[in-house]
């Protein structure tokens, strides 16, 4: 008998051990992390895509580099929680709070940029001459975006960037930093250089700026 509670003791010993090990080796974020890559394939890829890459004209990337190196995780957050009313993003605010988290640090651990998330953040706000802003949208802009700003719904490539539902959740920064530098693999080109689609002066995005922000009544 006491040989029996020996053993036992030993079992219950070595499995504490390798419970130790295993969750020294597994670091909370990566089961957060992991968690949150679960949750994404439950309910994103679907529209996201395997590996959040995104498909023209249907969703955007979520792993673009550019677009997570300004990101705040309070701009993914709100985005996933409310969706894009209007467009083909609906809201998640029915997984709760800490599931959206954990898939916002899945979505994060493919940063390659450093996060700038915060000095874009504090950037001005666009002093920009609407009426200029209006010309260069509509030659340049809405070919991809819409007339309005509408996005896919105007059948094109580009997402809804005259709605609210993007334009609630963004800082000025945010949306001067994606036209100057654009977003790589996809087709939203950079305007500050000339190898974009046009080469815009600081100016003349902060002109886009301010008419893209009369778009939302
Ligand atoms: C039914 C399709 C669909 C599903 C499901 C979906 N999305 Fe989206 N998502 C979209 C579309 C379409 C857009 C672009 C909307 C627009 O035009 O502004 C978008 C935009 C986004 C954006 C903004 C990206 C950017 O470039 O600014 C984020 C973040 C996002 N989705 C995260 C998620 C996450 C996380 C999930 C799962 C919890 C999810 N989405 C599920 C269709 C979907
Ligand atoms: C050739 C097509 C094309 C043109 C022209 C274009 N865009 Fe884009 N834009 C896109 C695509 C596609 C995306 C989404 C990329 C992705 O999948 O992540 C995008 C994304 C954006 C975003 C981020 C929106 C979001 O949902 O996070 C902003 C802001 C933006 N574009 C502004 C502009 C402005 C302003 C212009 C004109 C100066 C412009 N774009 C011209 C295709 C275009």
């Amino acid at each position: 008998m006491p040989t029996k509670r020996v053993q036992l003791g030993l079992v219950l010993l070595y499995s504490g051990l390798l419970t130790a090990m295993s969750s020294s080796a597994y670091g909370a974020d990566d089961k957060i992390i992991k968690k949150g890559q679960q949750l994404y394939n439950q309910n994103c890829s679907v529209c996201h895509q395997a590996d959040a890459i995104g498909k023209p004209g249907f969703a955007p990337s979520l792993t673009n580099p550019e677009l997570l190196s300004i990101s705040s995780d309070k701009f993914f957050e709100g985005t996933i929680r409310d969706g894009r009313v209007g467009t083909g993003m609906p809201p998640f605010s029915h997984l709760g709070r800490k599931n959206i988290k954990a898939i916002v640090a899945f979505l994060k651990s493919h940063a390659k940029l450093p996060n700038r998330s915060k000095e874009v953040a504090a950037q001005p706000d666009s002093h920009g001459d609407e009426r200029l802003g209006k010309q260069w949208f509509d030659d340049i802009c809405s070919t991809c975006h819409g007339e309005n700003g509408d996005g896919y719904a105007a059948g094109s490539t580009g997402t809804a960037i005259g709605k609210a539902g993007f334009q609630s959740k963004v800082s000025d920064g945010f949306i001067r930093e994606t036209i100057k530098h654009g977003r790589s693999n996809t087709r939203m080109l950079g305007f500050s250089d000339s190898t974009g689609l046009a080469n815009l002066s600081d100016q003349e995005i902060d002109d886009v700026i301010s008419y893209m922000r009369t778009l939302v009544k």
